[in-house]
């Protein structure tokens, strides 16, 4: 099955101009841009995106900082995107994350680590619906 997974770049990424950094990492390891947006993330979206976190004493900081400025949201297909994504994007605190990964590369924060990437294809795809209309997503093919 074409397996998809969605990657943003949080505020901090959009403030620090790594958008480029980020998608020109997707695309040289072979993966399909199949969707792509920047906006100001709603409420609404925010709070079911990371509804499992909800009990969690750093969720009022990491809404604040979701809310923060804009996010840029991706969706990326490709063979076992989903889990070469997390590889691609390193360890949740930046401090802890393998060089040669996003966050190992550019971020020493917990919370302000640069990307966000879906961490299973059932929650992938929970995801996407959530931030994309299915309008929104471009089928393409690599032979014109
Ligand atoms: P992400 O994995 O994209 O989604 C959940 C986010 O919560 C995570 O990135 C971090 O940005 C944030 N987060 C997770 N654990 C902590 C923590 N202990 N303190 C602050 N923020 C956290």
């Amino acid at each position: 099955a074409r397996e998809r997974t969605l990657v943003t770049v949080k505020p901090d990424g959009v403030r620090r101009r790594l958008v480029g950094e980020v998608i020109r990492r997707f695309e040289r390891r072979g993966f399909r841009l199949v969707g792509m947006k920047m906006l100001q993330a709603p409420e609404s979206v925010l709070a079911q995106h990371y509804e499992r976190h909800r009990e969690e004493p750093f969720y009022a900081a990491l809404l604040g900082h979701m809310r923060s400025g804009p996010v840029v949201a991706m969706v990326w297909e490709g063979p076992s995107v989903v889990r070469a994504s997390r590889a691609m994007v390193g360890l949740t605190d930046g401090a802890e994350a393998a060089p040669g990964t996003i966050r190992g590369d550019f971020s020493l924060h917990i919370r302000r680590n640069v990307v966000h990437a879906s961490d299973s294809v059932e929650g992938a795809r929970r995801e996407i619906q959530l931030w994309f209309r299915s309008s929104e997503l471009v089928d393409w093919a690599d032979e014109g």
